[in-house]
């Protein structure tokens, strides 16, 4: 079976700052995985550059987005509207929600990638397009009903708890289809129940859409609950992988990053 995503050798620059150098990971189907590391560790940059917003200066980024297809793309230096048609869909660390428009226009917005309806004409309301549009509505419904936030359907993205904000960004984000979802630290700012809340959507996610997840995270407990394998980036390098188990016990880990006194179970 190929990885549904695999990176090779990735380095990234800024001016004199490597801030990744020579990154492979590779994902496979259904894995739900975690890239960790200290602050500044290159993991937000990994995410720009597999999404098309940085060009990395050298590697690959292959993708296979049928486990059974024997050739894989490499989408390497596409743009990121490409990229999201391609099915790699993504939230962002600083929640990016369009604030004025309700939650579902929001998800609306996400649905488009996979229509043929441009959004100029969806708004203009031209006759051709309105049963088209009818789906992207009741599509987006459903998919605000997946994520447990049909409730705020008609309200305005900004007056939406910080929580159901984190989980719109998912909702909008897997509106556009996609075969893998790359999560920048969806946990952040939450509270514990909203925390163990997001675990389950994670996890009803992979079984329900069959599809694979990629997440930057802080919170790691929830880490080492949720993932079957880990990447620890530190100072732009890859320093250690494994499952979650391997990780915590990795004594390079434990000093770059998780600390002497870091209890799985706290
Ligand atoms: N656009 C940019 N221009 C210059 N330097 C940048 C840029 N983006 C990131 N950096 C630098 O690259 C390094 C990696 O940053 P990045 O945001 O990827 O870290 P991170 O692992 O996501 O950290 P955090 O956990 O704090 O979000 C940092 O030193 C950062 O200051
Ligand atoms: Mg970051």
């Amino acid at each position: 079976m190929n990885p549904v995503l695999e990176v090779s050798k990735l380095s990234m620059n800024f001016g004199g700052l490597k801030a990744l150098e020579n990154i492979s990971l590779d994902i496979f189907q259904n894995e739900i995985v975690s890239l960790i590391g200290p602050n500044g560790a290159g993991k937000t940059t990994f995410f720009n550059c597999i999404t098309g917003i940085y060009t990395p200066v050298s590697g690959d980024i292959f993708i296979s987005s049928l486990p059974q297809k024997t050739e894989k793309e490499n989408i390497c230096g596409l743009k990121p509207n490409i990229i999201t048609k391609k099915g790699m869909a993504r939230t962002f660390q600083n929640i990016r929600l369009f604030q004025n428009m309700t939650v579902l226009e929001n998800v609306m917005i996400g649905r488009h990638v996979r229509t043929h309806a441009g959004i100029i004409a969806s708004v203009l309301k031209l006759k051709k397009t309105r049963n088209e549009e009818k789906k992207i509505v009741d599509d987006s419904y459903n998919i605000l009903k997946k994520t447990g936030i049909e409730n705020f359907a008609n309200e305005k993205a900004s007056t939406l708890p910080y929580g159901a904000q984190r989980k719109l960004e998912i909702a909008r984000a897997l509106a556009t289809e996609p075969f893998l979802l790359l999560l920048d630290e969806p946990a952040a700012g939450m509270n514990p129940a909203e925390t163990i809340e997001l675990g389950l959507l994670i996890k009803e996610i992979r079984e329900k859409e069959n599809i694979s997840i990629l997440l930057i995270e802080h919170d790691m407990k929830f880490v080492m609950n949720l993932c079957d394998k880990i990447f620890v980036l530190d100072y732009g390098k890859k320093i250690a992988s494994g499952t979650p188990d391997a990780i915590q016990n990795n004594p390079v880990v434990i000093k770059a990053y998780l600390g002497e006194d870091f209890d799985f179970d706290a």
